[in-house]
């Protein structure tokens, strides 16, 4: 079989209670997952990507068995992640959260000879399997396995939390948006790591995140998760292909405090006739419009006009080829994430 995970109409809501007033609350049901299906390839590193909320997590954390869906199938090497959870647990590596389930009066190496056993690890084996991941995580390197958990930097943390689901050796490994919060050497660091699993020691990956440059040059394939649906799945290229015949039109701004950032996407949308998204960007703001090719002129024209009516002061204008960025923004006609 050359499926590692098979995902097939997958739901699942949560009962949320929000507070009205002092002593009301009012129910609330949250469709975090609305029937989606993808497979992942056995040894592909494949994304989830999506923004807050899109249900990233929540699909991680049924395929890691510790969530129940509410209906649906999810296969995982081969086996049902309900009917088949102690099966999946043991072929399987998962760090859904860098930071969470260590120990902080211990070591890293401490820490990972700890969860080693618990795994049913011991004697040689397990200290060589500990020395090898220390070394593969970069922690030999640094000179940190013997250093107390509480005093790892967040990119030491999350080198650990890839170690430790690396310690069965799994041929699967799923990882919760693995680089959140790290600097760009460490996130680059670990990214490089995701793909060596992968396409040199032959496992599967699967990642979530928001970030799509990640999704860009990690994934071999990306699924894009908005509000409990995929909206597409692909190769990157392949999701690239269809804003092929797009340009991306990036505007780099200084914003009047008094105008709202609303007002100008809506005034953007309105003029040009095409979403707009706008990101805070070293001190101002990257305002992005993709743009059909025989156009680009006159959008521009157009877009500049907006600006300068709303007292922007533009400092840059940049006419690119489309990025995963602006698939989202096609697909969904939101502003980015
Ligand atoms: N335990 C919970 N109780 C109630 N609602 C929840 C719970 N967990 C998640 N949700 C809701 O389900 C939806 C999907 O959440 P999920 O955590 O899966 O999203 P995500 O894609 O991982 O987002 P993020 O990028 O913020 O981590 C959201 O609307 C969230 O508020
Ligand atoms: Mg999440």
């Amino acid at each position: 079989m050359d499926k590692a995970i098979i995902v097939k109409n997958l739901t699942k809501s949560y009962v949320t209670y929000l507070r009205k007033g002092l002593f009301k609350r009012e129910k609330k049901i949250v469709h975090a997952l609305k029937g989606i299906s993808f497979d992942v390839k056995k040894g592909e590193v494949f994304g989830l990507l999506g923004p807050n909320g899109a249900g990233k997590t929540t699909t991680v954390k049924i395929l890691s068995t510790l969530l129940l869906p509410d209906g649906g199938e999810a296969r995982v090497l081969g086996y049902d992640v309900v009917k088949e959870a102690a099966k999946v647990r043991k072929v399987i590596g998962v760090s859904l959260s860098v930071e969470k389930g260590f120990f902080w009066k211990l070591t890293g190496r401490e820490n990972l000879i700890y969860f080693g056993m618990l795994y049913g690890l011991n004697g040689e084996y397990l200290k060589n399997r500990v020395e090898e991941l220390l070394e593969l995580v970069g922690l030999k390197q640094l000179e940190v396995g013997d250093k107390l958990y509480e005093e790892y930097s967040l990119g030491m943390k999350a080198r650990l939390s890839l170690a430790r689901a690396l310690l069965i050796d799994p041929q699967l490994v799923i990882l919760d948006e693995p680089t959140l919060g790290l600097d760009p050497p460490s996130a680059r660091m670990l990214r490089e790591m995701l793909v060596k699993i992968a396409h040199k020691e032959g496992k599967t990956v699967l990642i979530t995140t928001h970030n799509m440059f990640e999704a860009e040059i990690v994934c071999d394939r990306v699924a894009i998760i908005n509000e409990g649906e995929i909206i597409a799945l692909d190769t990157v290229e392949g999701l690239k292909q269809r804003v092929a015949d797009n340009m991306s039109l990036e505007i780099f701004a200084f914003l009047p405090a008094e105008v709202p950032q609303e007002t100008l996407l809506l005034k953007l949308r309105e003029t040009t006739g095409h979403p707009s998204s706008i990101f805070a960007e070293n001190g101002g703001y990257r305002v992005k419009v993709v743009v059909p090719p025989g156009n680009v002129d006159e959008i521009t024209a157009k877009a500049l006009r907006v600006l300068h009516e709303h007292k922007c002061s533009v400092r840059r204008v940049e006419i690119r080829e489309p990025t995963l960025e602006d698939v989202f923004i096609k697909l969904t006609g939101k502003t980015g994430f």
